[in-house]
């Protein structure tokens, strides 16, 4: 299996690809071409023609959940491949609030959804999607959530609400060798993530986690309970029978050094360009 990261906030050194605050990963698992997010805009498709991708042979997209910097660049998409089956949940409204109440539509713009129906397949259960490649839709809640999630909201009823999270998803790819375990934001805590996916594949050694974890600079500023808390998420990640992790996105650089410190050469941050065989 080859990953390449055709979008992450920050990029290789020296690299003339385009960086944004969003998550797209092309995966290529033996015959099979599948795009994991899209960023937040086009960008990803022009990082993916300099990397000698052609989108039009995509098979199949997951868009892990409803905030822009993962569905934003669905429309380019669509520009490039008339025939890929799109999964997502079902996407609401969703919206980040401020400390001082002011608020910021964060949903990617659903009217390429209706645009391009034939397309879109609404995930409502836990499915194979190809042979091997598995989405899950219903996450355990065993674990805390990321403190910053207390920032994000849903509408519901012409009202704002916390954010319950129910349109993230999960793709697990299985092999002879193990699990690969695919998140966007984990919006409803790593923990959880990884935790829902041994459940489902029972015995099955985890090769790789790939993801943002959503821990967030301003959200721990410096708390000493903070920066246990990354520590021991660290120490929970290391007692799976786990390969690798790869994090970038909305897990910030202070939170990242913290779980190398513990975690070490187990954990590598995912740039735009970077390139993960598998
Ligand atoms: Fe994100
Ligand atoms: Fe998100």
């Amino acid at each position: 299996m080859i990953i390449t990261t055709l979008i992450d906030d920050k990029k290789l050194e020296n690299s003339n690809l385009i960086n944004e605050h969003g998550l797209s990963l092309h995966i290529q698992k033996e015959k099979q071409n599948i795009l994991f997010d899209t960023g937040a805009s086009g960008y990803f498709a022009e990082n993916a023609k300099e990397l000698g991708i052609d989108l039009n042979e995509v098979d199949t997209v997951i868009i892990s959940h409803g905030h822009y910097d993962h569905g934003g660049g669905l429309e380019t998409f669509f520009k490039e491949n008339k025939h890929a089956p799109v999964y997502t949940k079902k996407i609401g409204n969703y919206y980040r609030v401020y400390d001082n109440g002011t608020k910021k539509n964060i949903t990617w713009d659903k009217t390429v959804l209706e645009k391009n129906s034939q397309q879109i397949r609404y995930l409502t259960q836990d499915l194979e999607i190809l042979e091997n490649v598995h989405l899950l839709s219903s996450i355990k809640k065993i674990y805390p959530q990321p403190p910053d999630n207390k920032f994000l909201y849903q509408e519901k009823n012409r009202q704002l609400i916390r954010d319950d999270f129910l349109h993230e998803l999960l793709m697990v790819i299985e092999e002879k060798d193990g699990i690969t375990i695919f998140s966007g934001c984990s919006h409803q805590g790593i923990l959880n993530m990884i935790e829902t996916a041994r459940n489902k594949f029972r015995g099955k050694p985890i090769k790789a986690v790939l993801g943002g974890f959503h821990i967030i600079e301003s959200a721990f500023n410096n708390r000493e309970e903070c920066i246990f808390e990354v520590k021991e998420i660290a120490d929970k990640i290391l007692k799976y029978p786990l390969g690798k992790v790869y994090t970038g996105h909305c897990t910030e650089i202070k939170p990242y050094l913290l779980l190398k410190e513990v975690m070490g050469s187990k954990l590598e941050y995912l740039s735009t360009g970077m390139v993960i065989k598998l």
